[in-house]
């Protein structure tokens, strides 16, 4: 069979299973197939598929009919312009996440604790960027952590980096950070239920929410943060876009000053940071 054969193949089984921009995706997954950029996917459509290509791309267009996200099938997923390895362990990366690293990169910093750091993508990137920064990762799930060393370990921020498995703070010791950042899991109980169905199936629940109403790891996060600042140190949290009042008054009711709400590229309130005194 041609390359451009099994490219039609592939179009049509993802638009009978109903994945929405299967030509897209057909393409992404027959480039990672014959392991090759997408760009060069056009020069060899006329090629014979050899029988192992042919075997890795039918694979792959399975699991994306079970609508498994294409990070987890091809194994990675760029953010901030570096590839990150991902798995069902951890959260994928989202460009939203980005925002925090712009915001986090406005000032400079000597260390840094990322909490609930899943694949590692905010510390990483942030000691990748600050060539002179040392930073912690913790987490609460060890097998995020693997893929966390893992990625630190391929993107040559090893040295530099430290990761725990932790309770929020409970494996933090006595250390005090110029930053903390966090993503937290932060979808409501509410909204799980109606969430698109390759998240909810194939990212870990673990990594997308606290129960409830979404806020319970900022209450943990803010209410015990100011104990593991330097002074001067800021803390900066990804949220929900509804709950930035939220967020902003636990940042107030724990004595954070400079509290800024950050919107992303859709105008909606993405981060929020403050300062400890
Ligand atoms: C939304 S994901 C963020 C992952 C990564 N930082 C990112 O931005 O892509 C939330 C992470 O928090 C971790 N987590 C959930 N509950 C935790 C807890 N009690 N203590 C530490 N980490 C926790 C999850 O395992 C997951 O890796």
């Amino acid at each position: 069979m041609t390359v451009a054969l099994a490219l039609v193949r592939g179009v049509r089984a993802l638009k009978t299973a109903q994945v929405p921009d299967a030509a897209n995706d057909a393409r992404i997954l027959l480039a990672f197939a014959l392991s090759i950029d997408r760009a060069r996917l056009a020069l060899v459509l006329p090629d014979e598929m050899p029988f192992a290509v042919q075997q890795r791309y039918d694979q792959a267009i399975g699991k994306r009919v079970q609508l498994q996200p294409i990070s987890q099938i091809v194994g990675k997923r760029a953010f901030y312009g570096r590839d990150f390895r991902v798995s069902r362990d951890v959260l994928d990366p989202r460009p939203d996440t980005e925002l925090l690293i712009e915001t986090a990169l406005t000032q400079d910093f000597n260390t840094v604790l990322d909490l609930g750091t899943g694949s590692g993508c905010i510390l990483i990137t942030l000691l990748a960027e600050n060539l002179h920064a040392t930073g912690v990762g913790a987490d609460i799930s060890e097998a995020a952590l693997e893929i966390a060393q893992a990625n630190a370990d391929l993107l040559s921020t090893n040295p530099r980096i430290g990761f725990v498995l932790s309770d929020w703070f409970s494996g933090i010791a006595d250390q005090t950070f110029d930053l903390i950042v966090s993503n937290p899991p932060y979808i409501s109980a509410d909204e799980m239920q109606n969430l698109d169905p390759d998240v909810q199936n194939w990212e870990p629940e673990i990594a997308l929410t606290s129960g409830g109403d979404g806020l319970e790891s900022y209450r943990t996060l803010i209410r015990n943060a100011p104990k593991f600042m330097n002074s001067g140190g800021r803390l900066i949290v990804e949220i929900g876009y509804k709950q930035g009042q939220s967020v902003r008054n636990m940042f107030e009711q724990s004595g954070f000053a400079k509290i800024e709400i950050f919107k992303d590229i859709n105008g909606k309130n993405r981060v929020i940071s403050g300062i400890w005194r």
